[in-house]
């Protein structure tokens, strides 16, 4: 038994929990994961394990993205990308919802499911339906070796090493730039991205591990103070736009997962449709302000919160100090291009729910009837 927390303590390298060792490793697992794949001096993208089936992607009419948890988070991320770089339409289903509707799909037609374990029950049974009705059935896998690895037609995987907090924060980093490689090789292939813009996003690409390492040494210690401030709050609302709003639902998910604190992901627009009505002075509302392309919209968002004494924290650009000035807290992040922002707006989000889930003295790494890979229905 006593070599058994040993080993335990030795393989969280000196961190109090697998989730926050996982959380700092994100600068490398990001760059293992781009590793021999992105190529900044021969601006290409190699993604060896999809090469062949990439005529099958070129020429498809739509990809269904089917997912579970933090893994179907990434697919909404990988909706905006795939529309936006490769002008590829896409659905993102939960794999509960799609296996058992009888799904519209079938030979012509691409479904990638992504999960970290490989060994979703939901998941599996999504590929095996997709595969049956005759649809090319992709994978993007944390776990070599596993179901969806073995049994899907192609795949990419992620290699994120193993995660061990039941909370997922590498493996969605990577699976989303995963997801980014795709999209930026179907975009290349389909003729939407000339060469000049694909050299620009591989140039951009390439610097995110360095941004992440600046996120982590800069902002660690704040956020933790913060966390402290916010640790009695039974509710939580966090409010994203386009790229952002996918990571607006995972810094929810997080918050709920190791903390139990009730917490909802909103479009920030769709806030005036209900949420607006639960806030008061007492209910923090974190925004995720990096998106360029919406600030505007955002910044009229966080005015429509702080009318009504909503707590606001924001995750933002350098220097926008439109969104500084409405917020009581803010995180300032480095800036990149708007599709490469989740890459950076989540990595706060998974501090903060870290450090509130700590003061409020939970079992971060295991909590409460939650299972790090959940094999049955
Ligand atoms: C469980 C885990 C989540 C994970 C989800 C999907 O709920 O607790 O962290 O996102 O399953 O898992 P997968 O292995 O398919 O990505």
């Amino acid at each position: 038994h006593e070599l058994a927390i040993s080993i335990d303590e030795i393989e969280k390298a000196g961190y109090p929990h697998f989730m926050l060792k996982e959380i700092f490793e994100q600068p490398r697992s990001i760059a293992d994961c781009m590793r021999g794949r992105l190529n900044v001096e021969n601006n290409s993208i190699q993604l060896g394990g999809i090469e062949d089936v990439m005529d099958d992607l070129v020429n498809a009419k739509r990809i269904v993205i089917a997912a579970c948890g933090t893994s179907w988070h990434s697919g909404l991320v990988g909706e905006y990308l795939f529309e936006y770089l490769a002008k590829t339409p896409v659905e993102v289903e939960y794999a509960s919802e799609f296996r058992y509707r009888d799904p519209l799909v079938g030979e012509g037609d691409v479904l990638l499911v992504i999960s970290q374990s490989g060994e979703t029950a939901d998941t599996i049974a999504a590929l095996r339906e997709a595969k049956k009705r005759g649809a090319l059935v992709l994978g993007i896998c944390n776990v070599v070796g596993s179901t969806i690895s073995r049994e899907t037609e192609a795949g990419v995987f992620t290699h994120a090493g193993p995660e061990i907090g039941v909370a997922s924060t590498k493996a969605f980093t990577a699976q989303v730039v995963v997801l980014t490689m795709m999209a930026l090789s179907l975009g290349k292939r389909k003729g939407v991205l000339s060469q000049d813009e694909m050299s620009k996003f591989i140039k951009e690409l390439s610097k995110i591990p360095s941004k992440v390492e600046y996120i982590l040494e800069h902002n660690d210690e704040s956020i933790q103070k913060m966390a402290g401030l916010f640790t009695y709050a039974p509710n939580f609302l966090y409010l994203g736009r386009s790229y952002n709003f996918p990571v607006a639902l995972e810094g929810a998910l997080k918050l709920k997962e190791i903390s139990y604190i009730h917490a909802e992901g909103y479009p920030a627009a769709e806030m005036k449709h209900g949420p607006i009505a639960l806030i008061d002075e007492m209910m923090p509302v974190v925004v995720i302000a990096a998106t360029d392309h919406t600030n505007e919209k955002m910044i009229s968002n966080i005015e429509e919160v702080k009318a009504r004494k909503g707590r606001i924290i924001s995750i933002m650009n350098d220097e926008n100090s439109d969104v500084m000035d409405l917020s009581e807290f803010h995180i300032s992040i480095p800036t990149t291009n708007d599709c490469f922002s989740p890459l950076l707006t989540v990595i706060p989000l998974q501090l903060l729910s870290y450090y509130i889930a700590v003061n409020r003295g939970c079992n971060v790494d295991q909590p409460r009837n939650l299972a790090k890979s959940v094999t049955v229905e």
